[in-house]
């Protein structure tokens, strides 16, 4: 049995799809695969998303493409076995959840095939696939999901290998995770800035470099320990991503309800539009609070430590 973590975007999310710094963790959601002999052919149920697959039967549907690329880099073509996958990672949320069950597959494979894959080569894998959940994505949630771990990320826009540093927090983040529980679509999302950056050039500009500025501002009040300015700092990127347009009137609410008791700062993570955001706190009681608040608003709350 084999793990694939979620992940938290702390700073930069859509940004990073422009080859903008973001950071990064890994977090406890997971997602675990387990490899079972079968005498024909290759099955796989996904029990977090209730997709059960026959390798080759719909060839349309996103588990069997992504399947069929891990198998073409693994070089495990026509191999027989049978994949069950579950975990508690909530889908399309914002989390990571595609990457996570990649990453878990992948593992699973390395471990029962004696591939003897490098997390390097995980991730490249991971990466491959990713693109057939999110069409272009930026490879920050298989990187984080891989090498589990809090991190620098960097994509490289000419193709070549993506920027990943490992970072330590001088203190553990406390957060609490808000979980809107509104499905998003990550593709749909990022296609979305992309035509309000090309109609409003000179704005996104502007906005992009605030951005860039703010990640670095954020690597140094990490590594230092200064929670109370990361906490500003998660509060000025959420007004970045209010600005490019993909928070959400719920988002905003479970923001805010998080600072009014006590976080540090608050803000979405991942595509936005609905799915997860989250708020650093300065103690375990605040946590408390903090999650207390966002489930009595009807939302769902993980109270969680990042970056140890
Ligand atoms: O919502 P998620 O978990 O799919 O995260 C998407 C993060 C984006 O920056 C919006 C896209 C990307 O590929 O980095």
């Amino acid at each position: 049995m084999q793990y694939g973590y979620g992940k938290l975007i702390l700073f930069g999310e859509h940004f990073v799809v422009y080859g903008l710094p973001g950071i990064a963790s890994s977090i406890g959601l997971y997602t675990r695969c387990q490899l079972y002999p079968n005498k024909t052919g290759i099955k796989v149920r996904d029990r977090l998303t209730n997709k059960n697959i026959v390798l080759g039967e719909n060839k349309q549907e996103i588990l069997d493409r992504a399947m069929q690329i891990i198998l073409k880099e693994t070089g495990l073509g026509g191999k027989n076995f049978r994949l069950e996958i579950d975990g508690d990672i909530p889908v399309f949320g914002g989390l990571g959840s595609s990457a996570a069950l990649i990453v878990s597959i992948i593992r699973e494979l390395n471990e029962h095939y004696k591939l003897k894959l490098s997390n390097e080569q995980v991730n490249e894998i991971a990466f491959k696939a990713e693109h057939v959940f999110h069409g272009n994505p930026s490879g920050i949630d298989n990187t984080a999901s891989t090498y589990r771990s809090l991190l620098w990320f960097e994509k490289n826009l000419s193709g070549g290998k993506n920027k990943i540093e490992l970072l330590k927090c001088k203190k553990p983040l406390l957060v609490v995770i808000g979980n809107t529980k509104i499905i998003h679509d990550t593709v749909e999302t990022v296609a979305e800035v992309k035509k309000k950056k090309e109609k409003e050039p000179k704005k996104f500009d502007k906005i992009f470099e605030d951005a860039k500025e703010l990640v670095f501002q954020a690597r140094n009040a990490l590594e230092k320990g200064d929670l109370p300015k990361t906490g500003e700092l998660i509060n000025e990127n959420q007004e970045l991503l209010q600005e490019i347009g993909v928070s959400s009137p719920e988002l905003d609410l479970l923001c805010k309800a998080s600072v009014e008791n006590g976080a540090l700062g608050a803000k979405l993570t991942g595509a936005g539009m609905g799915g997860c955001m989250f708020a650093l706190c300065p103690d375990k009681k605040t946590q408390e609070k903090v999650a207390q608040a966002i489930r009595k608003k009807g939302f769902d709350s993980y109270i969680t430590s990042v970056g140890v």
